[in-house]
C-alpha cells in the first residue's frame, strides 16, 4: 500500500510540532517529530560528556546508540535512550543547543535518514523537521514551510515558559532563536530552507486556531483523504 506523507519544515518556534501533531490527529496519521530524534542523539552525547560540535567524538557514539521511539496511550511521541524515557530531558535548554550542533554532522544525518524514511514507508505520516521536504521525503504528497517572524516566535516561547512558571527574558530568547536559525540555515549539509514545491505558511499574525484552519485547508486542497 502506498502511504501518504505530509512534510512540515520550518525554524524553531514557528509552531511546527503543535500544528503537525494536531494535523496528524485530525487525519489519523502518525506524527513524527524528527527534532526529538536529533535531540535524543544530542542527549547521548551530553551523557558521554563529549563535545556535540566535534564529529570525532560524536560519530563513534552512533554505533552503540540505543534509541527507541514509542507512542503513549495519549498518542504523544515518547523518546527512549538506553531504555530510559528521556522525553522531558530532551526539551532542556542545554539539549537544544547540543541538538543544533550534532545535527550539523553529516554522519549523524545519514544515520537518521533511513530511520525516518522507514517510518514514512510503513505509515501515513505527518513529519516535521528542517529537511523533510528537501531531503528526507522529497516525494511527500504535501510540503509545508511553516514560519513566523523571530519576534513573534520569541513572544510565544516567552508565554509558554511563563505559563510553566519559569522566569524568562524576551531579549535572551530572541537572541537564542536567531542564533539557532543561523546555525540551522548555514550548515553545509541539509540546511533549513523551503523546498521549491513547498507551500509557505507564515503564522506571524495568526493564532493557533487560525494557523490550524489554514494548514488543514492547504492539505485538504492537495490530497484526497
Ligand atoms: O525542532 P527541534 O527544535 O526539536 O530540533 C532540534 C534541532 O535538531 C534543531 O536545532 C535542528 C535539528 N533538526 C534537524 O537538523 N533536522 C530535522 N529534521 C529536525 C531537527
Amino acid at each position: 500500500m502506498n502511504h501518504k506523507s505530509i512534510a512540515i519544515d520550518g525554524p524553531a518556534g514557528a509552531g511546527k510540532s503543535t500544528l503537525a501533531r494536531q494535523l496528524a490527529e485530525k487525519l489519523g496519521f502518525l506524527y513524527v517529530d524528527t527534532g526529538a530524534i536529533y535531540r535524543t542523539v544530542a542527549l547521548k552525547v551530553l551523557w558521554e560528556k563529549a563535545d556535540p560540535a566535534d564529529p570525532e567524538q560524536v560519530v563513534p557514539l552512533l554505533e552503540r546508540l540505543d534509541i527507541y521511539m514509542d507512542y503513549g496511550p495519549d498518542g504523544v511521541q515518547r523518546m527512549y535512550l538506553e531504555g530510559e524515557d528521556v522525553s522531558g530531558a530532551i526539551r532542556r535548554h542545554k539539549t537544544s543547543g547540543a541538538a543544533s550542533r550534532v545535527s550539523a554532522i553529516p554522519e549523524v544525518r545519514a544515520f537518521l535518514l533511513d530511520y525516518q524514511r522507514r517510518m514514512a514507508r510503513e505509515n501515513n505520516v505527518v513529519m516535521d523537521g528542517r529537511d523533510i521536504g528537501t531531503v528526507v521525503l522529497p516525494d511527500a504528497d504535501v510540503k509545508i514551510f511553516l514560519t513566523a517572524a523571530p519576534e513573534a516566535r520569541a513572544k510565544r516561547r516567552l508565554l509558554e515558559l511563563e505559563q510553566r512558571g519559569e522566569r524568562a527574558d524576551f531579549d535572551a530568547i530572541l537572541q537564542d532563536i536567531k542564533e539557532r536559525d543561523y546555525q540551522d540555515e548555514h550548515r553545509s549539509i541539509a540546511p533549513l530552507r523551503q523546498a521549491a514545491d513547498a507551500i509557505l505558511l507564515d503564522t506571524t499574525d495568526l493564532d493557533l486556531g487560525q494557523s490550524m484552519s489554514r494548514l488543514l485547508f492547504l492539505v485538504k486542497e492537495r490530497i484526497s483523504l
